[in-house]
């Protein structure tokens, strides 16, 4: 697809991050948009700052939806159809996602598969649904964002990683599975495997407004245990730091993770969108996704032992 003018996309997740910077820049190439969130707010700025910079006759409508329910995704598709009078769509971004469910062992299982549905059935619910708009299409192409924790299942050496992991691996499969099943029996539709590294978004603030967790300020000394673990877990003593420290420190490493990440939510969404353009089933975004696929390639063995979760800095990921 070498322009997206006068095209129609479908993108989940677009109420922050990469999902709004995506819709903003296809907005203004004059791409028609069905944008979702679960989070309405965010999602009605998003289609604000759409119509304010979209190339003329551009629409965009806008749609609460939460991917993990089915029967919310397929009102969201029939939605899409009678909104933008049609029976076809260009591109589906399955961007939404969540972190949360860390530890198989420790977490709650509630959290743990509400971050798997999420990210793997928000994916396969929305693929399901809007796959026969894209083969309707003349040209159509499917994108989906997994993460370097699709190839790689981990964050680093003090913290387990494990629903979240386990759904970017099954999201990295589907496509990477799609293309050949795509080639056979519909070769007007491409695929994209999107694999980011660390951009700054605030998936953290999100994650937890989602996960229906209050705001740092405001975790009581229950809901601070986790966090209280993943302190010991780096070395910590934790029972030396009060309930308040630990409220500022969740704050502080949320504000880091958006601030001090080496790119920003813009710059991704313009690698995807070169790399949809360009027709590449493989999108690495930014340097540190590049350096660690490199190195877990050069030695797969090594890729979960302490001497290489200890060189994360080199790859540019702090851990
Ligand atoms: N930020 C990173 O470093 C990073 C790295 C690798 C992969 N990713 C992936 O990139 C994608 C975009 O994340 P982001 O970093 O821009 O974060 P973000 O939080 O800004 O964007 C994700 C969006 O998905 C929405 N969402 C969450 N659950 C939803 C649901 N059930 N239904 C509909 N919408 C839902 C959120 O409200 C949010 O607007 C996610 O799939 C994430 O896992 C992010």
């Amino acid at each position: 697809m070498k322009t997206f003018k006068q095209k129609i996309a479908v993108i989940t997740g677009a109420g922050t991050g990469m999902g709004r910077e995506l819709a903003r820049q296809l907005a203004a190439e004059g791409c028609h948009l069905a944008i979702c969130d679960v989070l309405d707010d965010n999602l009605a700025e998003t289609k604000r700052l759409c119509d304010d910079t979209a190339a003329a006759g551009t629409l965009v409508t806008m749609h609460v939806c939460d991917v993990s329910d089915e029967s919310q995704v397929l009102s969201y598709c029939e939605a899409v159809k009678q909104q933008h009078h049609t029976d076809h769509i260009n591109l589906l971004f399955n961007n939404a996602g969540i972190g949360g469910g860390d530890s198989f062992l420790l977490s709650e299982r509630k959290e743990w598969e509400r971050t798997f549905a999420v990210d793997w059935f928000g994916v396969y619910y929305c693929s399901r649904a809007f796959m026969p708009l894209l083969l309707a299409s003349s040209d159509g192409h499917i994108v989906n964002t997994s993460s370097v924790n699709g190839f790689w299942a981990c964050l680093g050496p003090n913290v387990s990683h494990t629903a979240y992991s386990t759904a970017k691996f099954a999201v990295k499969g589907f496509s990477e599975s799609l293309l050949v099943d795509l080639r056979l029996n519909a070769p007007h539709v491409k695929v994209s495997l999107v694999m980011p590294g660390h951009v700054g978004t605030n998936i953290g603030p999100n994650t937890m407004k989602i996960h229906g967790s209050p705001i740092p300020a405001d975790l009581d000394r229950e809901q601070l245990v986790p966090y209280r673990r993943w302190l010991e877990n780096q070395g910590h003593a934790a029972e030396n730091i009060s309930d308040a420290e630990l409220r500022a420190m969740i704050q502080q490493y949320m504000d880091d993770f958006m601030n001090n990440a080496p790119l920003t939510a813009v710059q991704a969404a313009t690698i995807i969108l070169d790399g949809v353009r360009a027709n590449r089933w493989r999108i690495l975004v930014g340097n540190d996704a590049h350096a660690l696929d490199r190195a877990i390639r050069d030695d797969p063995e090594a890729a979960y032992d302490l001497p290489f979760l200890e060189r994360l800095p080199d790859f540019g990921l702090s851990g």
